[in-house]
């Protein structure tokens, strides 16, 4: 079944990128979506294109006892919630020798403690209603060993690894955890890269099987089919998606020649 009327679903990041696109395929098939990050004017431009009675709770996740806070507020407005996806997260495109402490301590504040504060904070009021739906956004990152991004790819190895371990925790009450692994999505993340390196576009599209970046709807898909009892017997799995990035030959030309084929 993949409609969610009377569910409340959480998104956080939904201010852009993979979280607005994941806010509004969630409300397109009847969920109440409340939408969480810093910016106040775009999550209320996304918002106010909901359906579903939109809920706008701001908050800046880099902060101590983010987590903790936002789902004590989230709890007040509207007393329990069924499905959370915990998007929001920033990158780190930095050598391991110009890293500082305070690099590593807010990449993993942001992508991994609020992501398991939020969790916490949420689970007992997803027991309550007999289950839920857990779905962390990592990355390819995790999965690689992507050059120039140890601290952002140990953020995304530490979200799979955690599912895993939510999902054991909390799967005799009903609470699925799952993960999706994005590869290149075309988001905020990449903009800049995009626009001032030369042949950045091509050369990593090079490396994908399918030939072409991915885009928020890729990922907000998946999300949907996380969130609904279509993946209701799939719990602790990281599921990638990257248009064939990480695990599929880089070139997507045949892998054995064409004379060894019977
Ligand atoms: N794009 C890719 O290629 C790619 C690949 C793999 C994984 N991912 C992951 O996908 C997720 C979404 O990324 P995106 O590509 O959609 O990037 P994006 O467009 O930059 O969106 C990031 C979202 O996170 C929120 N956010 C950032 N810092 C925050 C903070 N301190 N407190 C609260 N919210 C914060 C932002 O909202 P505000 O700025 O309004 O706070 C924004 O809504 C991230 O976890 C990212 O690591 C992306």
């Amino acid at each position: 079944m993949s409609d969610l009327r009377g569910k409340v679903a959480v998104v956080t990041g939904a201010s852009r990128g993979i979280g607005e696109a994941s806010a509004r395929a969630l409300d397109a098939i009847g969920g109440q979506v409340i939408l969480t990050g810093r910016t106040v004017d775009d999550l209320e431009r996304v918002a106010g294109e909901l359906e579903n009675e939109p809920i706008v709770i701001p908050a800046d996740l880099a902060k101590p006892e983010a987590g903790t806070e936002l789902a004590n507020r989230i709890l007040n407005e509207v007393g329990g919630v069924d499905i959370l996806v915990n998007n929001a997260g920033i990158p780190m495109r930095r050598m391991p020798e110009k890293l500082t402490e305070e690099d590593i301590d807010l990449v993993f504040a942001v992508n991994v403690r609020s992501l398991l504060t939020l969790s916490i904070g949420l689970a007992d009021s997803m027991k309550r209603r007999g289950g839920g739906s857990i779905i962390n956004v990592s990355s390819v990152a995790g999965v690689r060993g992507p050059g120039a991004r140890v601290a952002y790819a140990g953020t995304k190895g530490a979200v799979d690894a955690m599912t895993r371990a939510l999902a054991s925790d909390w799967g005799p009450d009903g609470i699925r955890v799952n993960s999706i692994a994005p590869g290149l999505i075309a988001t905020a993340i990449w903009e800049e890269s995009r626009n001032t390196i030369p042949g950045l576009i091509e050369e990593m599209e090079g490396q994908i099987a399918l030939k072409r970046w991915g885009f928020g709807d890729d990922i907000a898909d998946v999300v949907t089919f996380f969130a609904t009892d279509s993946s209701r017997y799939v719990t602790g799995e990281t599921l990638v998606v990257d248009g064939g990035l990480a695990r599929v030959s880089a070139s997507a030309a045949p892998q054995v020649l064409p004379e060894l084929i019977e």
